[in-house]
This record gives structure tokens, C-alpha cells and sequence, in this order.
């Protein structure tokens, strides 16, 4: 049995809330018995060096942290601190960890909100689903299907009928998990589940639970506490269990 702590949207801002919200999130996570945490995405908020240098002090563990790039990074930054490499094309991984293998996909664009795999990260990712011969978990920041909020909607990922094509062209692909929605939710997407973590940063309002009209001011509820699914693999099957982090 593998479990997965799949966390996201840490949007370090240099500010102690964000600290704080971080901090009590990997207290809990080192409390649990997991063998790896994702993080998918916007971790730091402006994408400063700064706020690299405290993503890198923060989000450590004595399991694997495996972490992925969303619009509120930057490529440059993220690399030179989190990476030790310079550059500027799509920050794709792979990385192995409790047995499976996690294809993680660059899907920024830089300057823009909405997501885009470019052609070398789908070429890069049918690759490795080709060569894996272990199970695959594929993360990226942007969600490929609507998730009802049609603010976050109007930026998720441009391109997923082709992130659709590569996962159906290969049997190794078992689930997608993505960030970017500040929403813990599920769907199916290429007939996998498709699995986004809630928002450590914050939660979006779902628009039939107000009457107010949801905009980008109002739309991020900033007093719901933070979140993290676990992703249990045991022989083959998933099931992705939801917590609160209250403490
Ligand atoms: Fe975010
Ligand atoms: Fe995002």
C-alpha cells in the first residue's frame, strides 16, 4: 500500500498567513504515516526567489516532496532555487516514489493564468508512459475538465483533448491530479479519475452555495481552513480520502 499526501496553491506571499497555513499543513502531514506528498502547484505567489527560499525551507519531510510549477510560478526562479539548473523551457519530472512512478507536467504558460501543455511536455509525457513499467500518477497544475466554478473554469487547461489522447494511447496511466481550483473535488477525465487537491492558500466558493455574485474579489474564501487528500494505491485501485486540517 502506497499513500499519497496531495496537497496544493501553498502561494508563499511572504506574508505569515501563508507561513502559518503551511506550517500547520506539514505538521500534520509529519504526524501521518504517508510515503510521499505532491504538491501541484502555485507555490509561491508572485514567483519571487524569496518565496522560493521558503518553499524550499517549508515543504520538506523525511518522505519524498515531489512538487510541480503552476501560473502563479516562475520557471526561472522555480529552477534556480528548487532545481539548481537555469532555463526557461516546461519543468517536466518524473520522479519515483513508494513504488510508483509520478509524470509531472509543466502546464503554465508563462504571463497567463490558463494552462497549456506544449507539444515537447506531451512528447515528453507519451514517452514516459510508453517506457513505464510501473503505475503512473500524472500531475499538473491546471484542471483539464470544468470543475463548476466559471471563474476558475474561464483558466484550466486550454489544450486537454490532447492530454486526453496520450493517457488513452497507454494502459500505465492510472489517475491525473491537478491543483489551481483551490477545490477538493472529482471527476473522470480520459477515463481516469481526475482528482484536484483543495487550496492550502485558500477555498473558491462554489457559486450554488451564496447568493452573492462570485467575482475574482469574492470568490476565494480565505477563512476555510486548509486541506489535503490522501491517495491510498493498493493493488492496483485508488481511493482518495478527504481531510480538513483544523488543528
Ligand atoms: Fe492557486
Ligand atoms: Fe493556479
Amino acid at each position: 500500500m502506497t499513500i499519497i499526501a496531495h496537497i496544493s496553491d501553498t502561494h508563499f506571499d511572504g506574508t505569515a498567513r501563508a507561513l502559518d497555513r503551511v506550517r500547520r499543513t506539514m505538521a500534520y502531514l509529519r504526524g501521518c504515516d504517508i510515503d510521499v506528498i505532491l504538491v501541484t502547484g502555485d507555490l509561491a505567489d508572485h514567483g519571487d526567489v524569496k518565496e522560493y527560499d521558503q518553499v524550499k525551507a517549508e515543504l520538506v519531510a523525511d518522505i519524498p516532496v515531489l512538487m510541480l510549477p503552476g501560473n502563479h510560478d516562475d520557471r526561472a526562479a522555480y529552477r534556480k532555487i528548487l532545481l539548481d539548473s537555469d532555463g526557461s523551457e516546461p519543468v517536466n519530472q518524473l520522479k519515483s516514489a513508494g513504488g510508483l512512478l509520478f509524470a509531472l507536467c509543466d502546464s503554465t504558460i508563462p504571463g497567463e493564468d490558463e494552462g497549456l501543455l506544449a507539444p515537447e511536455t506531451l512528447t515528453w509525457l507519451r514517452t514516459v508512459l510508453a517506457d513505464a513499467e510501473e503505475p503512473v500518477f500524472v500531475g499538473l497544475h491546471h484542471h483539464p475538465i470544468r470543475l463548476n466554478n466559471p471563474l476558475l473554469d474561464s483558466i484550466r487547461l486550454r489544450n486537454p483533448e490532447d492530454l486526453a489522447a496520450v493517457l488513452r494511447a497507454s494502459s500505465a496511466a492510472r489517475a491525473v491530479f491537478c491543483g489551481h481550483a483551490h477545490a477538493a473535488a472529482a471527476g473522470t477525465f480520459a477515463g481516469l479519475p481526475l482528482i484536484a487537491a483543495p487550496g492550502i492558500f485558500s477555498t473558491t466558493r462554489l457559486p450554488w452555495t451564496t447568493t452573492d455574485q462570485l467575482g475574482w474579489v469574492n470568490t476565494f474564501d480565505r477563512e476555510d481552513v486548509p486541506g489535503v487528500v490522501f491517495h491510498v494505491v493498493e493493488d492496483g485501485e485508488l481511493t482518495s480520502h478527504f481531510r480538513s486540517i483544523t488543528g
